[in-house]
């Protein structure tokens, strides 16, 4: 049985709370013939500004690059002030991860606008408007500085046509797409799309099998809530991707089931995509699910494929069964009885 050492990154607000249920799914894998998992903690975010003086600590992050993997919580980063730290930014930078991978999937018993969505928006972090290139021209005038580099745009094209092949290659594929749109506004950014349209080209003639197609922004964030069957794996730049991967999240279920990892060549790290919910952290309602998922993905990243399906399937079994809802999906459930329903029904895969 392989153990695994995993770097958490608690963060702010509902956080600490969702990683500790994540941790104790991951836990449960054991009592089966799953991996085991020791945990290393370590300070980042807008608390930890605030009694450290600064968000990221070197330290935290040495401890994420020599973990096996990384499982973030939530950090409050608009609260921390310029100068303060970016947890995030400097965990995606000194990480080295390529893009965000961010699935969303209607799932069954979860209303939600669309049954049929079932999608990866894969988008670069690094660079792209959220360069953190900013300057003041003058008290009336301010710039954001669009960083487009091949070298970012070809790793992240790269992982989302690995993706595409990995979803059509899947033992029981729910969509057989096969396919990637690269999001773009060329009309408007001519040069910087220009190039991250360029290295998506070239990357996509090295995968025949899979089609590939482009879209211009705006008509994706339409087609995606009209048609969202359509799309498969969506290639974005960073602002693009942040705003689209939303969207999928609200078709789908919503933000409280929207996992996500931030995937590099030696390093990756994983996180709800949701923020730090301030108005119920610390009551014990949070819907803990964006982070088992996260770290079903965790566990899909490092090798242990069934386990990720069983964690996976754990969480779909309690949503379609219904009775065991946090707040945000209907129900009352607690987070504790939430984590509780879901080893239940990991027990119950895994023997
Ligand atoms: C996300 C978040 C972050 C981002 C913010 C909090 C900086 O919105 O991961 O989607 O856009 O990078
Ligand atoms: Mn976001």
């Amino acid at each position: 049985m392989t153990t695994y050492s995993i770097c958490v990154l608690p963060g702010d607000g509902i956080g600490p709370e969702v990683t500790d249920c994540a941790r104790q799914v991951l836990n449960t894998l054991a009592s089966g013939a799953g991996p085991s998992f020791t945990y290393d903690t370590h300070p980042a975010g807008h608390g930890t500004f605030l009694s450290d003086g600064h968000a990221m600590p070197e330290t935290s992050l040495d401890a994420a690059k020599a973990a096996d993997a990384v499982l973030l919580g939530a950090m409050d980063v608009a609260q921390i002030p310029p100068g303060g730290g970016d947890p995030l930014g400097d965990m995606r930078k000194g990480l080295e991860v390529g893009a965000s991978i961010r699935p969303s999937r209607a799932i069954a018993g979860v209303a939600s606008p669309s049954d049929d969505i079932d999608c990866v928006v894969v988008r670069e972090v690094t660079e792209g408007l959220y360069s953190r290139i900013e300057y003041q021209v003058d008290a009336d005038a301010a710039c954001a500085v669009r960083v487009i580099t091949r070298a970012a745009s070809t790793k992240t094209a790269r992982l989302a046509f690995e993706q595409a092949t990995a979803r059509q290659n899947a033992p029981n594929p729910t969509h057989i797409k096969g396919r990637v749109t690269a999001v773009h506004k060329i009309g408007v950014l001519k040069l910087t799309d220009g190039l991250f349209l360029e290295a998506a080209e070239t990357v996509a003639r090295d995968y025949p099998d899979i089609e590939f197609e482009t879209r211009n922004i705006d008509a994706c964030a339409m087609e995606m809530v009209r048609e969202p069957e359509h799309f498969d794996v969506i290639l974005a730049t960073n602002a693009f991707g942040d705003i689209l991967s939303d969207i999928g999240a609200g078709l789908a279920a919503g933000l409280g089931l929207a996992s996500s990892g931030c995937i590099g060549e030696r390093w990756a790290y994983f996180e709800p995509v949701h923020g730090t919910a301030p108005d119920i952290a610390g009551k014990g309602v949070a819907n803990p699910c964006a982070t088992i998922l996260s770290a079903a993905m965790m566990v899909r990243h490092l090798g242990e494929t069934a386990s990720a399906d069983s964690i996976e399937g754990a969480v779909a079994d309690v949503l379609a069964a219904g009775d065991v809802r946090t707040g945000d999906l209907g129900g009352n459930a607690t987070s504790a009885e939430m984590t509780d329903a879901i080893i239940a029904a990991l027990q119950a895969r895994i023997g």
